[in-house]
């Protein structure tokens, strides 16, 4: 099963060129996270985070970051305000997710300030980083 997976991995590494550079990124940001003081990062944690609701302001009262990326992160989201197609957030289907370090950075405070109301700690957004990274 885990060799199925490194293999996949892999593959898909190889066909896209992209997953030395995802690994990187990925691995600067928990190193980034770290130094800010993180905990162990923890997936379920993460997972749980990405589906809890918050209350927010109308007309958008319930927000989670399933608001725009939707429940099944293999599959295309739907931004809750403008409607636009968001592309699936799982690196296995789209090797590009993760894969810039500043990207990644813009994206978790914007997005945590509209859904949560403030920033994420470093302790979220590592959580946050390894629960999407393994999909
Ligand atoms: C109001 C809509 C909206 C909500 C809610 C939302 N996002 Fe996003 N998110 C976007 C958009 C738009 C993008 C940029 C377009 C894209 O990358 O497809 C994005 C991109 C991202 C990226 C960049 C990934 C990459 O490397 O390409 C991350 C990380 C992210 N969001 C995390 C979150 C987290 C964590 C939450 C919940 C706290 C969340 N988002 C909630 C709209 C949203």
């Amino acid at each position: 099963m885990k060799t199925t997976y490194l293999f996949i991995l892999l593959f898909t590494g190889l066909a896209t060129g992209n997953v030395a550079a995802e690994t990187s990124t990925i691995n600067e940001l928990l190193n980034l996270y770290k130094q800010q003081g993180a905990a162990t990062p923890n997936a379920q944690a993460g997972q749980r985070l990405w589906h809890k609701t918050f209350t927010g302001t109308v007309p958008f009262t319930e927000r989670s970051c399933t608001s725009c990326h939707g429940d099944d992160l293999k599959r295309v989201g739907k931004h809750v305000k403008t409607n636009k197609i968001i592309k699936p957030m799982a690196p296995s289907v789209n090797p590009g997710r993760l894969s810039k370090t500043s990207k990644v950075e813009k994206w978790f405070k914007r997005n945590c300030k509209w859904t949560l109301d403030r920033e994420c700690t470093a302790t979220e957004k590592a959580n946050i980083l390894v629960y999407l990274k393994q999909l």
